[in-house]
């Protein structure tokens, strides 16, 4: 049986691989998309995501419009081209054509909340984005956790940080909501932060074999991480030249293929309040503080395994 998910995303140029690899691999059935604030303004993450469902011949999939802001800090410099290069890695509109349908009319949040409540089948929840969304879920059920069997989460840093010196923009973008999602008890939590997802990056050479499969989801992965790569040799260059890491498909990866990246299971907290650390991820690796282990965090990641999946799923017509 296909394991049943809903995908969470800011899209975004990784959101948007990693919405086709959902949506594409045969071991997954993509239930729905629900959008939030965070790479750029919810309604371009909406367009974007329909953009690129359609353009893989998966308009039956749903998309559900979340929260334009984050849950407390209505103030906060929240459009990430307010901050470093990222407004740079992701373009209000994705260069794939427009949609021809519109986004459901519930909002993210109510469908979250009803789909879960009515939930006879375990659906995984993959949250890329900043957790506004579930935190807002949270909060109008408070049995929402414990109605999630699995949540993957793409967000934090141990080592890594990219929107601050010591914070990761998902978690940055709403630091109330993830301190609110990783102490609500979620039964089966894996986090994939940057420390993981820049293990896995995908060159240029990998590029041009997508852009050879000749099928939309080939071309269009082509175009978004050729995308990427380009705004990190001019702005953030990475170890591997000419390659980027695609965070967020990671994070489905994983559900399809456990083994492309190894965790271990610690107790992870967020700060709300430090001016220098503010949205950072506490990851408690050597068991230093007092809670109790609530999460399985990847340090590691399998790139030459990500690279054949991504390149095995969209070899495939949808
Ligand atoms: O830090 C990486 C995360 O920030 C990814 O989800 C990317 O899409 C951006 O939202
Ligand atoms: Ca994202």
């Amino acid at each position: 049986m296909r394991r049943k998910l809903i995908l969470d995303v800011d899209t975004g140029t990784d959101d948007a691989v990693a919405v086709m690899l959902a949506a594409l691999h045969p071991a997954l059935e993509l239930l729905a998309c629900t959008t939030v604030n965070g790479n750029i303004p919810v309604e371009y993450c909406t367009e974007n995501t329909l953009r690129v469902l359609d353009h893989i011949g998966r308009g039956d999939i749903p998309v559900y419009e979340g929260l334009a802001h984050p849950i407390a800090r209505l103030d906060f410099p929240v459009p990430r081209r307010q901050s470093d290069h990222a407004g740079k890695y992701h373009p209000d509109i994705l260069p794939v054509p427009p949609t021809k349908r519109r986004k459901q009319d519930a909002s993210a949040v109510e469908f979250l909340v009803e789909t879960y409540r009515k939930a006879t089948d375990p659906i995984v929840l993959v949250a890329v984005a900043p957790l506004s969304n579930l935190a807002a879920a949270i909060a109008l059920d408070a049995k929402f956790a414990a109605r999630v069997p699995e949540l993957v989460v793409m967000g934090g840093g141990h080592a890594l940080g990219n929107v601050t010196p010591s914070a990761e923009f998902n978690i940055w973008g709403d630091p109330e909501a993830a301190a609110m999602v990783f102490a609500a008890g979620f039964p089966k939590v894996t986090l994939l932060p940057l420390d993981a997802t820049h293990r896995a990056p995908i060159t240029r050479e990998h590029c041009a074999a997508m852009d050879a499969l000749g099928t939309p989801a080939g071309q269009a992965a082509a175009a978004f991480i050729g995308h990427r790569i380009v705004v990190h040799d001019q702005h953030q260059r990475q170890p591997v030249p000419h390659s980027t890491p695609v965070h967020d498909a990671l994070a489905v990866g994983f559900l399809v293929q456990p083994s492309l990246i190894s965790t271990q299971r610690v107790h992870v907290a967020v700060e709300t309040q430090g001016p220098l650390t503010v949205g950072r991820t506490v990851i408690d690796l050597l068991g230093r503080g007092s809670g109790v282990p609530n999460c399985d965090v990847a340090m590691d990641a399998d790139a030459a395994g990500f690279a054949e999946l991504l390149l095995r799923t969209f070899a495939a017509k949808a």
